[in-house]
């Protein structure tokens, strides 16, 4: 469902993402590793056609779609509704006099979603959210609330891909894993294919299939997850590893 052959996104003469190769399939979960400015968010935003001002070229193939050539109304489609971008701060991306409850109603109406209220409270169950965060605005929750937030919206809308970036490295590591124990469990639930961008090379082992390792925007280490953190063949794949507390 996310076929990704030799990507190159360049800002200018720049080159700040080459990803030669990279699969998600339904009920497999991917993640991209790699130190900050490594590339990783740049790398996902090019999935969805997201990075403006980028000279972005090789072939990205999302449910069939051919994403760098497709028209916008294609790609429209696509976003928000099969394929849901899970930001580092999503919060920022929320109006902020917009209570989540009325928020997610928009959402699901725009696109036809029956069942509103069953459906919401089936997906905030699923993040392990209380309803009554429903009430709340944007900044009265916290970085992972407002990440499980997305997901819950991306469940509830039906998306069948997660492309989740992974909250800074200030948030701290317990909210980090309980984003990454809720996407873990709709994997399994639900079979979605997840792309997962984070710092923690360590964390993410424990859920994802096969790590892709970034750095300087160029993947310097891919394979099986349990295989790259048993037998690191790239001297910065290890850095990462002996940098982990
Ligand atoms: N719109 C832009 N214009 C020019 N350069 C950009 C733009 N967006 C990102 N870059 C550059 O691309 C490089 C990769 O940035 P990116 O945000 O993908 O890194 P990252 O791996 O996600 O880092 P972090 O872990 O800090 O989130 C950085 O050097 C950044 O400065
Ligand atoms: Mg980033």
């Amino acid at each position: 469902m996310i076929e990704v052959r030799d990507l190159l996104v360049r800002y200018g003469e720049r080159t700040v993402a080459r990803v030669p190769e990279l699969d998600v399939r339904a009920g497999e979960c991917v993640a991209i590793v790699g130190e900050s400015g490594s590339g990783k968010t740049t790398t996902l935003l090019s999935l969805l056609r997201l990075t403006e001002g980028a000279h972005v070229s090789g072939t990205v193939r999302l449910f069939g779609v051919d994403v760098l050539r497709a028209p916008e109304r294609r790609l429209r489609e696509l976003r928000g509704a099969r394929v849901a971008l899970v930001m580092q701060s999503p919060q920022a991306a929320l109006s902020p006099t917009t209570r989540l409850g009325v928020l997610m109603r928009r959402a699901l109406r725009l696109h036809g979603v029956a069942n509103a209220s069953a459906v919401t409270e089936e997906a905030l169950r699923g993040v392990m959210l209380d309803p009554a965060i429903l009430r709340r605005y944007p900044h009265e929750i916290s970085g992972g609330q407002a990440q499980r937030f997305a997901i819950a919206l991306a469940v509830a809308l039906g998306a069948e891909a997660i492309l989740a970036d992974e909250p800074t490295s200030a948030l701290d590591v317990t909210v980090q894993a309980e984003v990454v124990g809720v996407l873990r469990r709709l994997r399994e639930e639900r079979g979605l294919a997840l792309l997962l961008v984070s710092h923690d090379l360590a964390l993410v082992s424990t859920i994802a299939d096969r790590v892709l390792v970034m750095k300087d925007g160029e993947v310097v280490e891919a394979g099986p997850a349990a295989e790259v953190l048993a037998r690191p063949s790239h001297p910065y794949t290890r850095e990462l590893l002996e940098a982990l507390p």
